[in-house]
């Protein structure tokens, strides 16, 4: 069985700014398959088009970045799902989390700078379900965190206050005197 099938894709990011044009073409013709249990990784140099893949890969085509030709299929046993197709509520309810996830690269550019990690926490949990509860919040959160073997401090932590995860891993910031 072909638990993803990418076929002929191309996706491009097309941009106007002050009435001009242009077109980069990001993903151009890419094709493959994969497969339950396989391991699969996309090399390339800077600026080849690995992250923009990924986004359609994982049904997170937002403009300027369109997809304009081929198909990417997903084969999740008794759950098909065609990611130019799908909609954003089946995305939310069906795929994300339950059969895709994936973590970006950059968290200054991916987590809001400004805001401590239970704070994203509150934006993403309230976004799928409003948070009635806080203390219930956040005893889930700490144990989520805990459960990925991080101390619950950096749940009081911005992102520049965390390592980016090299190996040999130690705190770098102080911890703050009261718990989120
Ligand atoms: N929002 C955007 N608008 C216009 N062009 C974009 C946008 N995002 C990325 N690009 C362009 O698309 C091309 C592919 O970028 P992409 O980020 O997918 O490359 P990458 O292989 O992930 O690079 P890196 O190894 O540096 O992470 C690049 O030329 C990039 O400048
Ligand atoms: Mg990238």
């Amino acid at each position: 069985m072909t638990l993803l099938s990418v076929q002929n894709l191309r996706a491009y990011y097309q941009t106007e700014v002050y009435g001009i044009s242009r077109t980069v073409r990001a993903v151009d013709g890419v094709s493959f398959d994969l497969f339950p249990n396989e391991i699969y990784g996309v090399a390339g140099e800077s600026s080849c088009g690995k992250t923009t893949l990924i986004k359609v890969i994982s049904g997170n085509i937002k403009p300027p970045l369109k997809a304009f030709e081929g198909s990417v299929n997903y084969n999740f046993g008794n759950y098909k799902a065609d990611m130019l197709q799908i909609s954003q509520d089946e995305l939310r309810q069906n795929v994300r989390w339950k059969e895709i996830s994936y973590v970006m690269q950059g968290s200054m550019s991916i987590l809001n700078p400004v805001r401590k990690v239970i704070e994203t926490f509150r934006d993403i949990v309230d976004s799928h379900e409003p948070i009635r509860d806080t203390n219930k919040f956040l005893e889930q959160t700490r144990i989520h965190i805990n459960r990925l073997g991080l101390p619950t401090d950096i749940l009081n932590a911005y992102p520049h206050q965390l390592s980016g995860g090299a190996s040999g891993w130690q705190s770098p910031w102080q911890p703050y005197s009261s718990p989120p």
